[in-house]
């Protein structure tokens, strides 16, 4: 029985206490939070997850766990890992550290996730959920032999997109790294890539070659959410993000020198129903997509039923509308695949090693994400081949993430 600590009790450490209670020989031990931490607990116990506690330290919790969850903001991360590694080395015995997307803001800060968790000889997990959705795994494991005679994927789309995230921190661009790139390119990024990925290599096994993006302030920037925002503590008049992002990588195999596509696209402003993960890969000779709007469910809540509607969250992730057609998703913690990440980080946990996606892997999304916010900022195609590139990019800062977004952001200022 695997004994597992949150540190964080927000949106996404109440998903994933959902998610285990799918999850077998685990137990939710303990948490860690300055908000929601016992109301979280009280869930865990209530759902039979464990006599689940509150903790008042990160080192107290690793002291009566095996496992250790980062689900606090990006911006409390690093002081946070840093806690871990004194509690292992004051003798907590960790079987494994997990951290949620996005693994940092910079490379500098990624840096130091990896290096600590090296010195400390505990295996890791990144959680990056889109990979283990089970529609793209069923996806790929269908068409392994397909692929195998015809050749890999050359070309995947993916897109992340809803109206705009729910906490003040996620806006501001200096804490959380920058806008919905780093927030939520991260996910279409990593599972675009994946989805290129011959089936039967590791997930870093494609050499990124080049990489181009456009980004813009499409909607937030403008009356009257700039107001909207002002309101909660974000001035985007002074530091703007983006809330649109369309970021273009390319691949090589190494083995065969095949070229690749991954486009991702992101967004802020999709005032349509709920949160929609789109997925599109396209082979020689096959193809499959992934829309999470796409459900044999539906529901209907007409003008005289609305007021009666209790949190239109309650229903699906990022949901703007409590009357009308709405889209009736029965499982969300397995749709977007947080169940599966789990299982697969225990199991490994459990044996030993890293989880499938490990905090290197973590870091090689940074990578991307900062070869993106790079290729924006200097408006050309940023070539990872490079040496003289790779070395500027271990110390780049983007001046969206710096709070001097205006200086490059279509729509601010
Ligand atoms: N995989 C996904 O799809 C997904 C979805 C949402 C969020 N996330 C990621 O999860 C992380 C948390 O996001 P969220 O939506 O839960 O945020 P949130 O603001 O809803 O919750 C943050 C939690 O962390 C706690 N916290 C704040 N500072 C802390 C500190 N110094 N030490 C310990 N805990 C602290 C807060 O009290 C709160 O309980 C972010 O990095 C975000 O990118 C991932």
């Amino acid at each position: 029985m695997l004994k597992i600590g949150m540190v964080g009790a927000g949106f996404v450490a109440t998903f994933h206490a959902k998610s285990l209670c799918s999850v077998r020989d685990v137990r939710f031990t303990g948490v860690c939070a300055p908000e929601g931490a016992q109301k979280l607990a009280r869930y865990a116990r209530n759902e039979g997850l464990g006599n689940t506690r509150v903790f008042s330290t990160v080192e107290q919790l690793c002291e009566a766990v095996d496992v250790v969850a980062i689900f606090a903001p990006n911006f409390a991360r690093l002081e946070i890992m840093r806690d871990i590694a004194r509690a292992v080395e004051n003798g907590a015995k960790l079987k494994g550290i997990i951290c949620e997307k996005p693994l940092a803001r910079n490379l500098q800060e990624a840096d130091i996730f990896v290096r600590i968790a090296k010195a400390l000889h505990v295996p890791t997990a990144y959680f990056e959920n889109q990979l283990h959705m089970p529609g793209i795994v069923e996806a790929r494991s269908q068409l392994a032999s397909v692929e195998q005679s015809m050749g890999a994927v050359h070309l995947t789309r993916s897109a992340e997109e809803h109206g705009g995230p729910h906490e003040p921190w996620f806006w501001d661009p200096t804490r959380q790294g920058g806008g919905v790139c780093c927030d939520m390119g991260c996910h279409s990024i990593a599972v675009g890539m994946y989805m290129l990925t011959p089936v039967g290599k590791p997930p870093d096994y494609l050499q990124p070659i080049s990489v181009t993006a456009e980004m813009a302030l499409l909607k937030w920037g403008k009356e009257p959410w700039i107001s909207k925002l002002r309101e909660r503590g974000v001035d985007y008049s002074q530091t703007p993000a983006e809330d649109y992002s369309l970021v273009t990588i390319e691949f090589r195999d190494p083995e065969t020198g095949v070229v690749s596509i991954a486009q991702a696209t992101n967004s802020w402003m999709y005032d349509a129903p709920g949160l929609r993960l789109l997925m599109e890969a396209i082979g020689p000779g096959y193809s499959y997509s992934i829309n999470s709007l796409q459900s044999p469910g539906a529901m209907f809540i007409s003008d005289t039923a609305a007021s009666a509607v209790a949190d239109s969250e309650l229903a699906l992730e990022k949901a703007q509308a409590t009357r009308g057609a709405l889209i009736l998703q029965h499982n969300e913690p397995s749709l977007y695949g947080y169940i599966d990440e789990w299982r697969d980080a225990a199991a490994a946990f459990e044996k030993g090693h890293d989880a499938l996606l490990n905090f290197e892997y973590g870091r090689s999304i940074t990578t991307l994400i900062m070869a993106a916010y790079m290729a924006h900022e200097k408006k050309r195609t940023i070539d990872l081949t490079d040496g003289k590139t790779l070395h500027e990019l271990e110390k780049y800062v983007p001046l969206i993430q710096q709070g001097k977004g205006a200086k490059v952001l279509l729509g601010a200022g």
